[in-house]
């Protein structure tokens, strides 16, 4: 028999949600991904690099073209150069860096820091590595980043801190003051620092995406991870990069290498060229901007409370004033007496607040189905 290195692990909650969408046949608001196609000149890309024969493994750390691209884009947006060769490496989607940078790093018994509500694949790889999470909250309903408690958190045995901006699933966006005041704390410590960036481009209302980049303190001890997946609307083709300094890069190639040596060699070459089109991803921000806001407009008159999101493409809806169960139980409902399916944000947390009645909702989908879905909100 095997002895499980994650013991309380199950399938997770995507996997049941949306398992259970289907099987109600229920408007799926859960998963982050969207119900429409990326550009169809990106697809014919794919096809015309398979068709000229780049179809035997890219370079380990990615291909040069698409490294560059990256290198291109980061000095474009946030002002700051990496080097091609020893500081960007492209991996198997944001998951995959995410895993390699925490394998290289984290030891038995390091702490590392995260906030809860957290995407939920950070925990399992601390633990698989023998590492010890602890968690912060975050709390409804601005989910401000609690720089006291953290402060609070910090021992010498913290290794790494996660940070997460735009945040999923509270779709939080981190300020300016809040990347100084992060710098300020970890000035004289060793704490090297994962950032999430995933909804880098999704961002309303005028907020800036404040990247880890800009400021050099954080800049020069964290590994920055980014995924075409949600750029370019391409959850399927699990791809990403990681930002790194050479020192770090070093060590997260170490394992890159070992864990997936490379990956797909046309998408990339695909994704460089398409990439030299700023307006694809610039043009983001409106697109989903104008999601968010026949989402929430479309809400109005409904039992449900929100505070509109900042960030990312997930809303979060309050239904203190409709029901009084768990979350978990409540998207069940959703599921099987409304047909509409929703994401209990309870699962985000180690320690989930007792008193939050809070369901997360995906808005990456279709106007129809956005307008279907509010009328079955209202409904209710
Ligand atoms: C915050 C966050 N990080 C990482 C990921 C994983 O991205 P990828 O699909 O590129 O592995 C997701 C996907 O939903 C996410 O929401």
């Amino acid at each position: 028999m095997i002895n499980s290195k994650l013991p309380n692990t199950g399938v997770t909650i995507f996997t049941k949600m949306s398992g259970m969408a289907k099987k109600y046949e229920a408007l799926n608001l859960s998963q982050g991904f969207p119900d429409f196609e990326g550009s169809s000149e990106l697809h014919a890309l794919v096809g015309r690099y398979i068709q000229e024969g780049n179809n035997q493994y890219a370079p380990m750390q990615g291909a040069l073209t698409l490294r560059q691209a990256i290198a291109d884009k980061t000095k474009k947006l946030y002002g700051v150069d990496y080097n091609v060769e020893n500081e960007i490496t492209v991996t198997a989607g944001a998951t995959q860096a995410i895993f390699t940078a925490i394998t290289a790093c984290i030891s038995k018994d390091d702490e590392v820091i995260v906030f809860g509500p957290a995407y939920d694949c950070y925990e399992p790889a601390i633990q698989l590595c023998g590492g010890i999470t602890k968690f912060i909250n975050l709390e409804a309903p601005d989910y401000k980043l609690p720089l006291d408690k953290l402060v609070g958190q910090i021992s010498h045995r913290t290794k790494m801190l996660i940070i997460n901006s735009p945040h999923n699933p509270t779709g939080a966006v981190l300020t300016h003051e809040d990347m100084l005041q992060l710098q300020t704390i970890l000035k004289d410590t060793n704490i090297i620092v994962i950032s999430d960036e995933v909804y880098e481009h999704i961002i309303f209302d005028g907020a800036n995406h404040r990247s880890i980049v800009s400021y050099p303190e954080l800049a020069k001890r964290a590994f920055v991870i980014s995924s075409f997946g949600k750029t370019y609307h391409i959850t399927g083709w699990k791809i990403g990069y990681c930002i790194a300094p050479r020192t770090l890069r070093k060590e997260f190639q170490k394992v890159h290498q070992f864990n997936v040596f490379s990956c797909n060699h046309p998408v990339q070459l695909a994704l460089a060229e398409f990439m030299q089109k700023e307006d694809e991803y610039t043009g983001l921000l409106a697109m989903y901007q104008k999601k968010r806001d026949v989402f929430i407009k479309g809400l109005h008159g409904s039992k449900f409370k929100f505070v509109p999101t900042t960030g990312t493409y997930f809303q979060l809806l309050d239904y203190s004033q409709i029901d009084s169960i768990p979350d978990i139980e409540m998207a069940e409902k959703l599921v099987k007496d409304y047909g509409i399916a929703a994401i209990p944000i309870s699962v985000f947390y180690k320690n989930p607040p007792e008193e939050d009645r809070m369901l997360r909702f995906c808005f990456a989908k279709g106007e129809e189905t956005l307008l279907r879905a509010c009328e079955i909100l209202k409904s209710i």
